[in-house]
């Protein structure tokens, strides 16, 4: 089993190959009775083309930018050989996924990073259903922005009611019209709202026609594996519903006028398409993401499937809960760090700035939980910019906001507006130290990063 699987991915290596848009991947040779998931994922230089003629000197997960589709059933192990063949250091996170801290992927706090020609194992059982992503945790803006990005889809234990699906990994290339790369993080807008790029993808495509079955629901698992942007997404004229938000099932609603999917943030939609030949436009705000076209199924049309499970994430108690108060704001003094070899630094959590290049920020945790101790976090947004703050190694319950109205959810990432303050609740059960950072990564590598120790 492994060694086809092994040989396949060789053979993606080599073709240099874009993701195609909007296939759902299931593994080739994958034996269902097998309880175990055993991946080798080989990060490489890979040339793409993101514009029509051009090549796109980018970097790719198992010979695709975004990265292989990686999947896994829900309880069950999973298995990655991650090998770096990259000129540089790299470490694989999980985004989203609850795991022991060896395996998260932060580098000198789980691990040292994976030197070129290295390999390392990463070996956790999943949990959580859903739809998550991986990607790395060193010099993020750079790796990130050249296509290490990929998404990590766990199947429910027993299944769900959805018999199609799509993944769509949003992604805004930091390329121009000839498609070479542009900077990914400019000091000016990091300490603004982030180096945006330009150029709107699909799974490695911009204003893909992806190809729906007329008449049947398909659950699409939308993710911004993107650097800064935040996805107002709709979907005009489409009858869609929100089935789970950040992997953590949500009793479906509709979508609505919009949904504001932050970078690191994940959509599941059910949408029902429309009869053959009426298509529908996935847009960011006014813009076209991709169209969807419908075409015609012999399949008999369903019904909404059912609600998708909870995931086992302990229940905070608030009655109990101890509060602790996170500030996310503008530092305002410019980077003095920056002449003796630091990072520029225009953010701050609880007035401190994380300096990504400094290996000991870890060993000063802005805050210490107690194991299984219940917490309600404020988080106090002082800047006039939205931040999707983070957390790692645990899932949190947002409990309410200043700003709107909240009907409680489990994430592992909220969207926190200008001047919002909200407030999340979690069971601090997984010892560590964990990151909680904003996940625009310009802002995360220039101070907004923290350390939580869970002891
Ligand atoms: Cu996508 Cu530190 O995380
Ligand atoms: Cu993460
Ligand atoms: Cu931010």
């Amino acid at each position: 089993m492994n060694f086809s699987r092994r040989q396949m991915l060789a053979g993606l290596a080599g073709l240099g190959v874009v993701g195609l848009a909007g296939g759902a991947r299931y593994w080739l040779g994958r034996t269902e009775s097998t309880p175990t998931h055993d991946y080798e994922l080989i990060a490489a230089p890979l040339d793409v083309e993101l514009v029509p003629g051009h090549v796109t000197p980018a970097w790719g997960y198992g010979g695709q930018a975004p990265g292989l589709e990686l999947r896994a059933r829900q309880g069950d192990w999973l298995r990655v050989r991650f090998i770096n063949r990259l000129p540089e250091p790299t470490t694989i996170h999980w985004h989203g996924i609850r795991l022991p801290l060896e395996m998260d992927g932060v580098p000198y706090v789980s691990q040292l990073p994976v030197r070129p020609g290295e390999h390392f194992d990463y070996r956790f059982q999943v949990h959580d259903a859903g739809s998550f992503w991986y990607h790395p945790h060193t010099t993020s803006a750079e790796q990130l922005g050249r296509g290490l990005v990929g998404p990590l889809i766990v199947e429910e234990r027993d299944g769900s009611g959805f018999r199609h699906e799509r993944t769509l990994c949003l992604k805004n290339w930091h390329v121009d019209k000839q498609g070479a790369f542009t900077d990914f993080s400019i000091a000016r807008e990091a300490a603004r709202v982030g180096t945006l790029g330009l150029l709107s993808t699909i799974n490695g495509r911009h204003l893909p026609d992806i190809d729906l079955p007329a008449g049947q629901v398909v659950r699409l698992r939308l993710i911004n594996v993107d650097n800064t942007m935040t996805y107002r997404l709709n979907l005009p004229g489409g009858d869609a519903r929100i089935y789970a938000l950040d992997g953590n099932p949500v009793a479906p609603r509709p979508l609505g006028k919009e949904y504001w999917l932050g970078p690191g943030m994940r959509l599941d939609l059910a949408l029902r398409v429309p009869p053959a030949g009426q298509p529908l436009s996935l847009r960011n705000g006014p813009m076209r993401l991709a169209t969807f076209r419908s075409v015609g199924s012999h399949e008999a049309p369903v019904d909404w499937p059912a609600p998708l499970p909870a995931n086992p994430i302990a229940e905070p108690d608030l009655q109990r809960a101890e509060t602790l108060r996170f500030n996310f704001e503008w530092s305002g003094a410019v980077s003095r760090n920056v002449q003796q070899g630091g990072a520029h630094q225009f953010w701050q959590i609880n007035g401190k700035a994380w300096d990504i290049n400094d290996k000991t920020c870890a060993d000063r945790p802005i805050a210490s939980l107690r194991k299984d101790g219940h917490y309600v976090l404020e988080f106090r947004n002082l800047s006039q910019y939205q931040h999707p703050i983070h957390l790692h190694g645990m899932s949190f319950k947002v409990i309410g906001s200043n700003r709107r109205r909240i009907e409680p959810y489990f994430t592992d990432t909220f969207l926190l507006g200008k001047n919002e303050t909200a407030r999340v609740a979690l069971v601090a059960d997984n010892p560590g130290v964990w990151m909680l950072h904003c996940h625009v990564i310009d802002h995360m590598e220039t101070g907004l990063m923290a350390a939580i120790e869970v002891a």
